[in-house]
């Protein structure tokens, strides 16, 4: 089994107020740290990073820098996220049949649990790192709440998420689902019928939206770091 990773990279940062990848902790850059602990998996033979045209220089630099053994292929990123995704599946190797998906902007995921959710897609559709949550969710409307969500039901989707090559192939490029608007690609994958398998993830595998979990980053890179 070998697998290519996807890493979009070429979001805007607007919730933010600047481009979260380039945030730096200790001279490393957030896409850096997102991509290291999948370059160090055996099972991965092919990284594709998909970038902006404008910092295309720039994740050239980093990846200089990282000088690492396993080749890290630049693509140009779209307009959506959807889009910077299917312009790095279109560049990727057909020969490997597992799709792995993970967000720039997630940098505490560990090598342990991308294996974890590698190994599940043998035997599964499509696989999405999640966590149960721990808050009561209500749904509202108008700021009063109509319902209240069983807890026990619920899981928030992180990244990474993993595909056979097939199905994702089928439902991205399915001239069906193109005007589908979608935030992570395991939403569509499950729409088009096929099974989504949850493999437990960490409360740690944050993903930076604001500055807000910019604080929470840096106390949670302190702590991996030891410093
Ligand atoms: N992404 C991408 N191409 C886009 C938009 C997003 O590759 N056109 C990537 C981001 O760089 C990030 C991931 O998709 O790794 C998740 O997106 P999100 O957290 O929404 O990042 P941004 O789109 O940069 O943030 P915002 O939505 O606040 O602008
Ligand atoms: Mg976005």
């Amino acid at each position: 089994m070998s697998v290519s990773v996807i890493i979009p990279a070429a979001g805007k940062g607007e919730r933010f107020g600047k481009k979260k990848q380039f945030l730096h902790y200790k001279n490393k850059s957030v896409l850096m740290y997102a991509i290291s602990p999948f370059v160090f998996c055996d099972e991965i033979n092919e990284v594709i990073i998909a970038v902006s045209k404008d910092d295309k220089n720039q994740v050239n630099d980093y990846l200089k820098v990282a000088n690492f053994k396993k080749k890290v292929s630049i693509v140009e990123g779209g307009l959506l996220r959807q889009d910077s995704v299917k312009n790095a599946i279109k560049c990727s190797n057909k020969k490997n049949q597992i799709i792995c998906i993970h967000d720039c902007a997630r940098p505490f995921i560990s090598k342990s649990l991308i294996q974890k959710a590698i190994k599940k897609c043998i035997t599964s559709d499509a696989v999405v790192v999640a966590v149960p949550s721990t808050d009561t969710l209500k749904e509202t409307k108008d700021l009063k709440i109509k319902k209240t969500i069983d807890r026990d039901k619920i899981w928030k989707a992180q990244t990474p998420q993993v595909f056979k090559r097939s199905i994702i192939e089928n439902v991205l490029f399915d001239l069906k689902y193109e005007n589908f608007f979608y935030t992570d690609e395991s939403s569509l994958v499950e729409q088009a019928g096929y099974d989504v398998s949850i493999v437990e993830g960490s409360p740690l595998n944050i993903k930076i939206t604001t500055k807000d979990d910019w604080l929470l980053a840096k106390a949670i890179f302190k702590e991996i770091y030891n410093d």
